[in-house]
């Protein structure tokens, strides 16, 4: 066969001179595009979409912009750059090269959290395809189809390093990426949070603010992974994931903004009367805020955890921002606190720090998701409203490790289950919070035009207008 590889495949890994590479990509290749007709966005597969596509990692390339039908989209394979002598910088290896091949004691761990990172970037466009039928402008439309196609170079990024470094079985769980699929009973995705809808585009704002977020930390413990192929990739993810986190909080806070303007104009915050004028009450912004909170601080994992007191100290996946730490990087000694119910009571208990770094990064995500809710909260402040929005607390409605299934409050509080069925609704998003979000979700296309219930953006993208041609639909 004669490909121009650098033109069909833009990458940095040398895949013209690599047959093995070459050879297991042909063959992964056509069913991943099979899969993107299948589960990729639906009724959208013709249109020419103003999208970035990365063609190297330097400035320059990492981000050029035209049209292309997302079935042509050109995803690349890019490791950020080497950094030369790269010694391993946390757990029993310290000091040590990094790994360029993986060592065959922890081959399979090493596989696991490849396989689990890769597992979520093809589920997310499962739970979003349906959303382009309702997008509210061209201009979310279009950001909508960036994340998509980006969350599939998230995938050929995990699968390059299956087909490079795994041989056979590598192969073999780069085809099983292709078959699970998002809420399926029989073959579903690995975490629970990327089996849930996401039914409507309140919903996917949420998503791309809080579990996009969660993508972030993950990518950020792995970028210091001791398998330098590993770190270089995920770096390089980092890149691209910005922007989703960006579609995440600029979207909610545009809801916001218009809700505010909405409560000003009628001089009311009466939700009934706010959702008789098209717009999503602020109550209700709350309730989905718990849902995507609670459901993405689960995917951190079990607080108290021998797999990931493993993976640090076999050097293959480190902390958040491990190199800005001033610790001893073994943590042998150390302790955290985890939270516990004791009498009915949340307590936090001491326990090692090597197990319980699950929670060292759940507790980091939560510092950093609190942020953007105090910049939300500027946007309702600035209206003149008294309301604020606020993240639960860590307990509340978890499903995973000490607290799975224990009722808590948003603020903390451990209850009944009685008095939690009497709350519940609300503090979650009720069937009526969703059917009402649903009615509101229409088909906006008309360019610079938005629908009723979401502000318009402050910029248009790379520089053009908001009213910019953003999607042709042909
Ligand atoms: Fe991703
Ligand atoms: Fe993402």
């Amino acid at each position: 066969m004669n490909i121009d590889y650098a033109e069909k495949i833009p990458n940095n890994v040398d895949l013209a001179s690599d047959r093995t590479l070459q050879r297991a990509l042909e063959q992964w290749q056509p069913n991943y595009i099979q899969w993107w007709h299948d589960m990729g966005p639906e009724g959208a597969q013709a249109f020419d979409i103003y999208l970035r596509t990365a063609v190297s990692v330097d400035p320059q390339g990492w981000a050029q912009f035209g049209y292309v039908k997302m079935p042509d989209y050109r995803w690349g394979i890019f490791l950020n750059p080497a950094e030369k002598d790269r010694k391993i910088h946390f757990g029993d290896h310290k000091g040590e090269d990094a790994w360029q091949d993986v060592p065959g004691e922890y081959r399979a761990n090493l596989r696991r959290i490849i396989v689990t990172q890769g597992d979520t970037e093809p589920a997310s466009v499962e739970q979003q395809r349906q959303l382009g039928l309702t997008c509210p402008s061209q201009y979310d439309l279009r950001n909508l189809f960036q994340v998509n196609v980006e969350e599939g170079r998230h995938l050929w990024a995990m699968v390059y390093l299956l087909h490079r470094y795994f041989g056979r079985d590598g192969r073999e769980e780069a085809e099983a990426l292709l078959e699970r699929r998002s809420g399926q009973t029989d073959n579903p995705r690995i975490l629970q949070a990327f089996n849930e809808p996401t039914p409507d585009w309140l919903s996917f704002f949420m998503f791309t603010y809080f579990t996009d977020r969660d993508g972030k930390f993950q990518l950020c413990a792995l970028a210091e992974s001791s398998f330098d192929p590993l770190a270089r990739t995920t770096k390089f993810m980092l890149t691209e994931e910005a922007h989703h986190m960006f579609v995440g909080e600029s979207g909610v806070s545009r809801v916001i903004q218009r809700t505010c303007q909405m409560m000003n104009e009628l001089k009311t915050d009466d939700p009934a009367k706010l959702r008789a004028a098209g717009v999503i009450d602020l109550p209700t912004v709350q309730r989905y805020l718990n849902f995507h909170f609670s459901v993405t601080i689960d995917l951190f994992g079990a607080d108290e955890s021998s797999n990931a007191a493993t993976f640090y100290g076999t050097g293959l996946k480190g902390r958040f921002e491990e190199g800005k730490r001033t610790d001893d990087h073994m943590l042998k000694s150390q302790s955290y606190g985890v939270l516990h119910v004791v009498g009915g009571q949340l307590v936090e208990k001491q326990v090692p720090m090597l197990k319980a770094l699950n929670e060292v990064l759940r507790d980091d995500f939560i510092r950093d998701s609190i942020a953007g809710v105090g910049r939300w909260n500027k946007v309702i402040e600035k209206a003149g409203i008294p309301f604020r929005l606020k993240t639960p607390h860590k307990a509340f409605h978890r499903n995973i490790g000490s607290l799975a299934g224990v009722k808590v409050s948003p603020d903390g509080t451990v209850i009944s289950d009685a008095a939690w069925e009497a709350k519940v609704d609300e503090w979650l998003p009720s069937a009526s919070d969703r059917a009402l979000v649903a009615s509101l979700m229409g088909r906006v296309v008309e360019p610079g035009k938005f629908a009723n219930w979401i502000a318009p953006p402050v910029m248009g993208i790379n520089r053009q207008p908001i009213d910019f041609q953003y999607v042709r639909f042909n």
